[in-house]
């Protein structure tokens, strides 16, 4: 998947993890079968500490739509724990499938989820600082 200017919200920090996002899913597309297990890995914990970052934003903030919000990055990690544990098992059409389905996940998730918080953010004050570089 490509990064598009529309995904840049304008929160350095959180723009740099959505980056990040990004090139993790573009990787986990175009891999063979025995190299997803570690790209999946890094995908599992990169999704864990970037929505964590989000829900303390959330928190510290007091972000008023945070509950929809956590709820969809929890079945996010769900899924992606799920297709790990497949993946041990030697069944990799579950890793597969994510890599066609997290792109859209990202936009849907992006522009509304994440696009909300980012203006709260900046509402409040916390805009993250500058951009972030690239
Ligand atoms: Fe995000
Ligand atoms: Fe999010």
């Amino acid at each position: 998947m490509d990064w598009e200017d529309r995904y840049v919200l304008g929160h350095g920090p959180m723009d740099a993890m959505h980056r990040e996002f990004v090139d993790l899913v573009t990787e986990l597309s175009t891999l063979r079968q025995g190299e997803l297990a570690p790209c999946l890995a890094r995908l599992a914990q990169h999704s864990i500490e970037h929505f964590a970052a989000e829900e303390e934003w959330m928190a510290a903030s007091r972000f008023p739509a945070s509950a929809s919000h956590i709820q969809e990055h929890k079945r996010l990690l769900a899924t992606l724990a799920s297709a790990r544990r497949l993946l041990e098992k030697g069944l990799a059409a579950p890793a597969r499938a994510l890599a066609g389905e997290l792109p859209g996940w990202f936009r849907d998730h992006t522009a509304k989820q994440d696009a909300a918080l980012a203006a709260h953010l900046k509402t409040c004050g916390t805009g993250g600082g500058q951009p972030a570089p690239g």
